[in-house]
């Protein structure tokens, strides 16, 4: 959308405000509150887009009251009983509340009301903490004072039209003479008319991100947060609410996420009048922050989307939001490199020569960036040691980082190096030097996670150390690419320089925005992927500074097949680092083809984390055919529109992505399980043009024949012995071609249904057979015919 656009459909403004009715306009939503005579807002609407128009219909009416409910001072007021974009404490209403603070008279109870409001061009940004970016979007901010003390709450409403994501975020400000204590502040409330509704929300833990689970709630309370002092593995900050029939790709959705990385905690509460609370923002858990006469408390943003078309549509505004307004500019719509990664295949073993040798391999398959991972540096050969130390060890790399990256850019690579800048091992020289640096209370023995401490980041001194460390290095060494790792929960939380202790979790998220606000706006064009043993600390504060994440020490395909889909409910492919790694899956033991193993990882960052050398000369081949493939298509793949299915009777899996125009796309078909004589496969495709001519093809890709065993005498007229000589020495130098179809139709019969060749089904081989097996796969490829006038209809 253009700078100037501030109308939108039939000239609705993006923010609208008449007789003190407030209407935010997106793409494809309002959102519509009004201030009551009372003062206090009240909301009328979250959903389908409404022109501006007298809205009295969408108003509550309170015309009987409700038994026990306690009225507000203005004659026949409960505020219980109404949806409200900030509730007062202690006045009425019992729901779970946005903020918890004690006042200068010792109580807790507030009463903010509407004071002035104003529209802003543009974002708000915020010292200290991540905002979206984006020069077309439009704030609303609010400003409500409490009716008997000068305490302000600042409301900001900031909407992005195309994204269809409405961010949301408050301050507090202190007026008065004394400290306020807040115990609790959100960065929104949201209530709505809805007695029932699902929730989706993400758990897991180290090497099972992202497990989606969908739950119904009914009148009471479900609370979602993280207290590892991240956001964490074990509940990501992205949750979906939706109507209980809604589906992927239909129903009324709404989503919410932060920009934020320390505890979270989402609630959501339905009434027993009907009416539904969502409430999010820093966990409370061990928070507490005293706010001095004149001080400012500002939450991190947190961004609001709804849609109609299902869990994809509501999945789709994230994406495009991510893509468009949270990660830095420079690398908004930048195609990212496909990596060679050398953790999985040394893990602390290597040397120079054994990594200049893989180098070479990576670049002649293709590969445009080798990543250096953990044990470069210090005595660091074993997870016991050297953590905080950044010397390098010149046993292992005598030509230090300078001179291995040259080398390494001689040969026409990028070089990029991980490093795990917020951690100290005792055993280190930072450690021994500065012990006090690390987070532990006074006479107490600290707990470790991964044998490690936590700096204390909450201090300028630890800050200025990562700073000044990174930045020597990276002016040093030709580095385009870091990989920022942090690989435990945080404990025994104290810091030395903070007022109070409930200050030092959000104190540390504070310190380390600092240090990579600095270092990435120092090394603009470095691309810095963030990790946490995985996807531990996988969010939109991350993002913020950070454009992609190393989704999860799980490679397998098939557990990654969760984990990617999961994460999709909130995040996109161009987020996620995926890779192609060794079979048996160190993880989960567990075979999966070569192909597979590239096809879900062609759905993220593409990279490859395995011994190459292990790998033959016919799979070398089929390597370097999937990146060039991947290369060709990565604009979209990184950045196109990503579907989710709902998986085919447990045993197939499909995901799709398409570019923008909805012009060429790829839609992957897994299976998990084979099932005996199965069924026709029919792949429905999503989001095509109906009238518009597509071809659709496989991805040509190659199968292991060892794979087949003896069943070889199906394919070959040659008898051969399973695990034989003969037959170890054929897979070097033959690889079967998996089944090629290609169908030309209109979108309109794609997207009712594909019916693709049968499997294998024990009743022989024949070229046209597709063979799956457990964990088969095949990429559908998407590309729309030239126009009959001759003109292509892509760019
Ligand atoms: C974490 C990361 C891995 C790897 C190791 C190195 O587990 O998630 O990718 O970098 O640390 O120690």
């Amino acid at each position: 959308m253009k700078s100037n656009n501030i109308h939108t459909r039939k000239g609705q403004k993006m923010i609208d405000v008449k007789n003190k009715v407030f209407h935010l306009s997106t793409k494809d939503s309002a959102y519509i509150f009004r201030v009551l005579p009372s003062g206090h807002l009240e909301n009328l609407h979250y959903g389908e887009p409404l022109v501006m128009q007298d809205f009295t219909g969408l108003h509550m009416k309170q015309n009987a009251g409700a038994g026990s409910s306690v009225q507000y001072k203005e004659q026949g007021m409960f505020l219980d009983l109404l949806p409200l974009e900030i509730s007062p404490s202690g006045k009425g209403d019992y729901r779970a509340l946005p903020l918890e603070v004690e006042m200068p008279d010792g109580s807790y109870v507030f009463d903010f009301v509407y004071a002035t409001h104003e529209i802003i061009e543009g974002t708000v940004p915020m010292e200290g903490l991540p905002t979206a970016k984006g020069e077309e979007a439009k704030t609303l901010k609010l400003t409500l004072r409490d009716v008997l003390f000068p305490v302000e709450l600042i409301l900001y409403y900031t909407t992005f039209y195309e994204s269809n994501v409405i961010t949301r975020r408050m301050a507090l400000y202190n007026g008065t003479q004394e400290t306020l204590k807040i115990s609790k502040i959100m960065s929104l409330q949201l209530d709505l008319l809805k007695e029932e509704v699902d929730v989706l929300t993400l758990h897991g833990g180290w090497i099972k991100e992202g497990k989606a689970v969908r739950r119904r709630l009914q009148e009471g309370i479900f609370k979602h947060t993280s207290r590892t002092g991240s956001s964490s593995n074990r509940s990501n900050p992205g949750v979906l609410f939706m109507d209980k029939r809604a589906t992927e790709d239909a129903g009324r959705v709404y989503g919410v996420n932060l920009l934020y990385s320390g505890n979270h905690e989402t609630t959501l509460e339905v009434s027993g009048h009907g009416l539904l609370r969502v409430l999010t923002g820093i966990g409370s858990a061990q928070f507490l922050w005293p706010l001095a006469a004149g001080e400012t408390f500002e939450t991190p943003e947190a961004a609001l989307t709804t849609s109609e078309q299902g869990m994809n549509g509501a999945s789709q505004n994230f994406h495009h939001f991510v893509n468009h307004h949270v990660v830095p500019k420079y690398w908004q719509q930048r195609p990212r490199p496909v990596l060679m990664n050398n953790w999985e295949a040394t893990f602390f073993d290597f040397t120079e020569r054994k990594i200049l040798a893989m180098a070479k391999e990576a670049k002649s398959m293709g590969m445009e960036l080798f990543v250096l991972d953990d044990g470069w540096f210090g005595d660091r050969n074993h997870d016991r040691a050297g953590l905080g130390d950044y010397e390098v060890n010149k046993k292992k790399l005598p030509s230090g980082l300078k001179g291995l990256g040259e080398k390494i850019r001689a040969m026409g690579l990028d070089f990029g190096l991980w490093f795990e800048p917020e951690m100290v091992n005792e055993d280190s020289g930072l450690y021994r030097a500065h012990p006090d640096y690390a987070m532990k209370v006074p006479r107490r023995i600290p707990s470790v996670g991964r044998n490690q401490l936590v700096l204390d980041l909450n201090r300028l001194e630890v800050q200025d150390y990562i700073i000044n460390h990174i930045t020597a290095i990276l002016k040093d060494a030709p580095i385009s690419y870091v990989k920022w790792d942090m690989n435990r929960h945080i404990s025994d939380v104290y810091s030395s320089v903070v007022a109070h202790q409930g200050m030092t979790l959000h104190g540390y998220i504070l310190g380390l925005y600092r240090v990579m606000k600095v270092l990435t706006e120092r090394f603009p064009k470095i691309l810095f992927e963030s990790c946490s043993s995985g996807g531990n600390r996988f969010d939109l504060g991350m993002l913020s500074y950070m454009p992609q994440i190393w989704t999860s020490d799980n490679t397998d395909p098939i557990a990654r097949l969760k984990i990617q889909g999961g994460l999709s409910y909130f995040y996109p492919p161009s987020t996620m680092g995926a890779h192609v790694s060794e079979s048996p899956h160190q993880q989960t033991l567990r075979r999966t083809p070569l192909e597979t193993r590239f096809h879900v990882a062609a759905f993220g960052l593409l990279g490859y984390e395995l011994e190459l050398s292990h790998l033959n000369q016919k799979e070398r081949e089929e390597v370097k055919r999937q990146i060039t493939w991947y290369k060709d298509h990565r604009r979209w793949l990184q950045f196109g529109r990503f579907y989710r299915f709902d998986p085919v009777k447990g045993q197939r899996v499909n995901f799709q992505i398409l570019d923008e125009e909805g012009h060429q796309g790829v839609l992957g078909n897994f299976q998990l399980l084979q099932e005996p004589s199965p069924t026709f496969d029919v792949l429905a495709f999503k989001g095509l043009h109906k009238e518009k001519q597509y071809v659709v093809e496989t991805l040509k890709a190659t199968m292991d024949i060892e794979a087949f065993g003896g069943l070889l005498k199906h394919i070959t007229p040659v008898k051969l012995k399973p695990g034989g000589l003969i037959l170890r020495n054929a897979r070097k130098f033959y690889r079967l071609p998996h089944n090629v179809e290609r169908y030309e139709a209109k979108g309109d019969l794609f997207m009712a249904g594909l019916r693709v060749h049968q499997q294998f089904m024990g009743t022989g081989y024949h070229k046209d057979t597709r063979m799956l097996g457990d964990f088969g796969s095949q990429l559908m490829v998407i590309q729309v015919k030239e126009e009959e006038d001759g003109k292509r209809t892509r760019v």
